[in-house]
């Protein structure tokens, strides 16, 4: 049960299904990634899974900045009121990790994370994350995450993020 890269255009369902399930014991917004099915084709697209059983049982999908410019453009204001938008340069934005519920705490976040490190060319990852999730926030601190905002919201009345980043090699 090694991470391995899986093909998120025939298995976008399936990948968005398990996000929904991964994010339900944390995200009260019932937020969705459909999204993931329309960014299949981005230069630079990157999709790890672990599977159990023929099923993903978790995924790390990202893409390098500038592949799209959705996220950057939400939080480039942000970080650069707190003096860390280089950092949006030729990074590396992971736009999901999950992991199953009942697969959380095996290691799987770890080693996708870690593959993913392997993976990319640049050396910088970075990511946004609900600040309610206390325990994804400590899981990406003790993989060498920094905060690189003030908690902020996307918008009017949205729920709190911060930005994280870490330099490559991971803790
Ligand atoms: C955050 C998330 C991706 C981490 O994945 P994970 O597989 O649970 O992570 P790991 O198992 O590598 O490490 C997490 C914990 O398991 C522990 N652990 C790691 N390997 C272990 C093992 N072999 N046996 C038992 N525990 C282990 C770690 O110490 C860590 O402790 P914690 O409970 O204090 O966090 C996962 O919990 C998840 O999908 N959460 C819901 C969705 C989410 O928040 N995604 C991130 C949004 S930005």
């Amino acid at each position: 049960m090694k991470p391995a890269p899986f093909d998120l255009a025939a298995r976008s369902a399936e990948a968005i299904e398990l996000t929904r399930l991964a994010l339900s014991s944390v995200d009260d917004r019932n937020d969705s990634a459909d999204y993931l099915s329309r960014v299949t084709a981005l230069p630079g697209l990157i999709s790890l899974g672990i599977e159990q059983d023929e099923r993903l049982a978790g995924v790390a999908i990202g893409w390098p900045s500038g592949a799209t410019n959705w996220w950057a453009d939400q939080v480039r204001l942000v970080m650069t009121f707190a003096g860390t938008d280089s950092w949006l340069a030729e990074s590396f934005e992971l736009a999901e990790l999950h992991v199953h519920p009942e697969q959380q705490g095996r290691g799987f976040g770890g080693a996708l994370l870690h593959a993913l490190a392997e993976t990319i060319q640049q050396d910088r990852i970075v990511l946004s994350v609900r600040a309610h999730n206390t325990r994804a926030r400590g899981f990406y601190r003790r993989h060498g995450f920094i905060e690189l905002t003030e908690a902020f919201g996307f918008g009017k009345d949205a729920p709190m993020y911060y930005v994280l980043g870490a330099t490559l090699p991971l803790r």
